[in-house]
């Protein structure tokens, strides 16, 4: 009997294979099962920022005109939504820009959302972990313009805005979501932002995009860990569409680029991350 993709039993995830680590990385200790589908540990040193992208070979991570676009930059992997889920399940708190909870209006930043067959190994993580079942969500908006019926914000979230965005939300958020101040205009400062997680107990968090809030955080020097996978499709680009890569908004070349240091390199087919 068929069944719909994202019920299918776990067995059917073959494991990452792993190409390449760097020796003495944090180890969380995974239970088993996760191990062996990861291709091996993972674990983050405390406190740390660390974000997840998928991009095409030729840097797309976004097309503005389609709604869950990197699903489809993504090419279906199975395993990229593992991993996806994996990281979620170690965060403390999901931080998103506001560009990225409109273009998914289904979206939840759950580890189970992200691939529902390791729903239970997930828990089991965050249970060993003594962490509360999901990580926060938190939304920057520095304008307060954002839907407030989205279900990203029906369970436990942040909205972190300027003092005009505050006032523009006004009462319209559900009770489930905190609006946090920061600053009395937009655009608010990052580093009060990571700040202000920072104090309500969120030491790991994992920023999932997009590009412009994901520029903004690595200018300001608080991104310590980039996980990218790199699904192995062309995107291509005309000169009038607008397709993101994976900083928008900022420029770091010409005068000094952002120095990477390959920690780890698996393979899942013909994805790399
Ligand atoms: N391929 C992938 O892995 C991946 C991952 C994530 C997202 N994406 C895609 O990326 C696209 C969205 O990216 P994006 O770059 O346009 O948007 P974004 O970074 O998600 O959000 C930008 C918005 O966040 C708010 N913001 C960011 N920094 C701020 C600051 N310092 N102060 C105040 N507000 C701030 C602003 O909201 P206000 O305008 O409300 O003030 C801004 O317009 C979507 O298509 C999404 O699907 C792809």
């Amino acid at each position: 009997m068929n069944q719909p993709a994202d019920v299918r039993p776990l067995e059917t995830l073959q494991p990452l294979e792993l190409l390449f680590e760097t020796p003495g990385l944090a180890d969380f200790g995974l239970p088993l099962e996760l191990a062996e589908l990861y291709g091996g540990s993972l674990g983050f040193l405390e406190p740390r920022l660390y974000a997840n992208f998928v991009a095409s070979v030729d840097g797309v991570v976004a097309i503005p005109t389609e709604t869950e676009s990197s699903q489809m930059i993504a090419a279906g992997s199975k395993r990229d939504r593992f991993v996806m889920g994996l990281l979620r399940a170690c965060a403390d708190a999901v931080l998103i820009g506001a560009g990225t909870l409109h273009a998914s209006p289904r979206g939840q930043w759950t580890a189970e959302h992200a691939y529902p067959p390791a729903a239970p190994l997930y828990a089991e993580l965050r249970r060993l972990r003594n962490r509360p079942a999901r990580p926060t969500l938190a939304v920057v908006s520095g304008s307060g313009r954002i839907d407030p019926h989205h279900p990203g914000l029906a369970e436990r979230a942040l909205v972190l805005t300027s003092e005009q965005g505050a006032a523009r939300l006004g009462d319209r958020l559900p009770r489930s979501a905190t609006i946090v101040p920061i600053g009395s205009e937009s655009p608010i400062d990052p580093v009060a932002t990571i700040e202000a997680l920072r104090a309500g107990g969120h030491t790991l968090i994992l920023c999932e995009g997009g590009p412009t809030l994901f520029g903004e955080l690595t200018a300001a020097g608080l991104v310590d860990e980039l996980f990218l996978t790199l699904s192995p499709l062309l995107a291509g680009r005309s000169a009038t569409d607008r397709r993101l890569s994976l900083v928008e908004g900022t420029e770091f070349l010409p005068g000094s680029g952002v120095d990477c240091k390959l920690l780890t390199l698996r393979r899942a087919g013909s994805h790399t991350s």
